[in-house]
């Protein structure tokens, strides 16, 4: 790894310094890093499946350079809630059925939860469709995808949360 030099950050709440060489993209050190809820699909940023959250905005890790998001806050699908304590978009996902390989499941629930962060708080199903257009699913059809995050808004907004 010539050239490396450590690059500060947060991830998932984290303080870390990761070492990067210059090319190094956030998702292969993200993955290096064994944070592996961060998919790896097309590497060219027409998937969708490695996106994370930097200073709360979506971005294709794939398409990101490590040394760019010196001192960010990085947010995986993992950073968002756990197995006990489900994210309302992580249980809207479980609840209806929108997770089939689940593949494209990580990078669905970070490009919704931007859109609910940045965008609207109560998306139609157009806004919805807009969010996640960067992000391909072959299983569900996005049906159950544009369902569960319908879902997940009311219920935000319902408990008055902003994430
Ligand atoms: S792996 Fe990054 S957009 Fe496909
Ligand atoms: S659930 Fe399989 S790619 Fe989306």
């Amino acid at each position: 790894m010539n050239d490396a030099k450590v690059i500060p950050m947060t991830i998932n709440g984290r303080h870390r310094g990761v070492s990067a060489s210059p090319n190094e993209t956030l998702l292969e050190s993200l993955r290096g890093l064994a944070y592996f809820e961060v998919k790896s699909g097309c590497e060219k940023g027409d998937c969708g499946a490695c996106a994370v959250l930097v200073d709360g905005e979506a971005v294709d890790s794939c398409l990101t350079l490590t040394w760019t998001v010196e001192g960010a806050s990085i947010t995986t699908v993992s950073g968002l809630g756990s197995v006990d304590a489900p994210h309302p978009l992580q249980k809207a996902f479980i609840d209806r059925g929108a997770a089939q390989c689940g593949y494209c499941t990580p990078g669905l629930i970070i490009a919704a939860q931007s859109m609910l962060d940045n965008d609207t708080r109560d998306p139609d199903e157009d806004d919805i469709r807009v969010a996640l257009s960067g992000n391909l699913c072959r299983c569900t059809g996005y049906t159950k995808v544009f369902d569960a995050v319908s879902e997940a808004a009311r219920i935000m907004r319902e408990a008055g949360e902003s994430s």
